[in-house]
């Protein structure tokens, strides 16, 4: 059963590179089906395959990852709320958005892209979100929205106690929730694609780019391009974003979200300077904007990063601060955070590489850390609005609503004394 053949059909119907999931685990898969369907040998699976499509998709469901829990990567979703749609539908509800959760394997995405909006404040009615993913399973998961243990890691779970009802299996999602989700089965590379489904304002592609190879990446890419609004912003993996700076995508120059737009919006924005320079668009502005009032200098990073690989220790050393953060923001988490670390070894406690320490553990999930770091930010630099910002989205994502509202103070006395 060791025929490629197999490896062949998975790699030219969904794009799977059969490296991504491990050795051995489409030889598994087939081995698997051809028990479950009764037949003999791989030539009679094989003429199976050939003759139904419906088993086709069974092979599909038995090889796909669908890995996936609610606020992966939290920073994607705050900046999403905070950076791209909260300034909009506050100031103008009946504006309306539209996003894509591609793939949103059991659903977790989608609805913490829903529970994220509403959080800040924002009527489910305002937007709209599709989700869609080859595994009908996951889809059908995903329309149940009852979840288990493994759907709710890290120790910031307050979001369960509001959106969530106890259920003794697991926890269900309430309605409110549902109201904007709709979901659907598709294949990214099936022809004509969400052809009628026009553009969205924020496209969620993360954790499906790493399982194909370059070809198929550069194709499902330039679906995505057609997806995404001429404004619009898309979220990948961390591990995914050094891709979409190849394919032509820019930063959106959000903390360790890894955003990114559409070039020729990114080329308008771009102001004039040295050959080098790179110009990172700004955050839109926001209510709460600790982003938007990060200094120029980490907004403005002059040098490229480089093209050889390096040490950490000279990374750290040739590197300013802002070349380590950009770093982070494409995708080379822990070697920003070695950098990082470096850095404050060789040149004591600075806020800025604090900082940044304080986002990647809260990208990773690891709130406690976070808060701990934006602390001793706070603690050497007691203005600085990004810490400020940060910590207080963190205790309101903990529960911690008076501790939150402390922090607002202390950064609304911050905006009084620079305006
Ligand atoms: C690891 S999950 C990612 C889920 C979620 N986006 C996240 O980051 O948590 C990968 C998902 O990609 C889906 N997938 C793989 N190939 C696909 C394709 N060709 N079209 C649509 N979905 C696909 C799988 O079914 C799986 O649910």
């Amino acid at each position: 059963m060791s025929e490629s053949r197999f490896a062949d059909l998975l790699e030219r119907v969904m794009g799977l590179s059969a490296a991504s999931i491990g050795p051995g685990a489409i030889e598994r898969a087939v081995d698997a089906r051809r028990r479950e369907t009764g037949l003999r040998d791989g030539d009679a699976y094989w003429a199976l395959l050939q003759a139904s499509s419906a088993e086709v998709q069974q092979l599909i469901e038995a090889v796909v990852v669908p890995e996936t829990w609610f606020f992966r990567n939290p920073q994607a979703f705050r900046a999403m709320e905070r950076d791209v749609l909260g300034p909009r539908l506050r100031a103008d509800p009946q504006a309306g958005a539209r996003l894509l959760s591609l793939p949103c394997s059991t659903g977790e995405e989608a609805y913490t892209m829903a529970m994220a909006l509403m959080e800040s404040g924002i009527e489910p009615h305002s937007f709209s979100i599709e989700a869609v993913d080859i595994s009908q399973h996951a889809i059908d998961m995903a329309r149940a929205g009852c979840y288990g243990r493994n759907s709710f890691r890290g120790h910031e779970l307050a979001f369960r106690d509001r959106y969530f009802d106890a259920r003794p299996h697991g926890w269900a999602v309430r309605d409110e929730v549902r109201a904007p989700v709709r979901f659907a089965q598709g294949n990214i590379f099936a022809p004509g694609f969400m052809a009628q489904a026009g553009v969205f304002d924020v496209i969620f592609c993360r954790n499906m780019l790493i399982y194909f190879d370059i070809p198929r990446q550069k194709q499902a890419i330039a679906v995505l391009r057609r997806l995404l609004a001429p404004d619009g912003t898309l979220f990948v993996g961390h591990s995914e974003a050094g891709l979409m700076r190849e394919e032509g995508f820019v930063s959106a120059g959000m903390a360790m979200a890894f955003a990114f737009r559409r070039a020729p919006e990114a080329a308008a924005l771009r102001a004039p300077a040295g050959p080098t320079a790179t110009v990172v668009p700004p955050p839109r502005a926001s209510l709460r904007a600790p982003v938007a009032k990060r200094p120029a200098a980490l907004r403005v990073i002059e040098r490229v990063r480089p093209t050889r690989p390096e040490t950490t220790r000279s990374i750290a050393k040739t590197l300013d601060l802002a070349a380590l953060r950009r770093m982070a923001d494409d995708g080379r988490v822990e070697e920003a955070e070695r950098g990082a670390q470096t850095y404050i070894r060789e040149n004591g406690a600075s806020p800025d590489a604090l900082l940044l320490l304080g986002l990647i553990s809260d990208a990773a999930g690891q709130g406690k850390a976070a808060a701990h770091y934006y602390r001793k930010v706070l603690y050497l630099d007691p203005g600085n609005v990004e810490a400020l910002g940060h910590l207080a989205l963190l205790l309101r994502r903990e529960g911690d609503h008076a501790g939150a509202r402390l922090i607002d103070e202390r950064m609304r006395r911050q905006d009084g004394r620079r305006n």
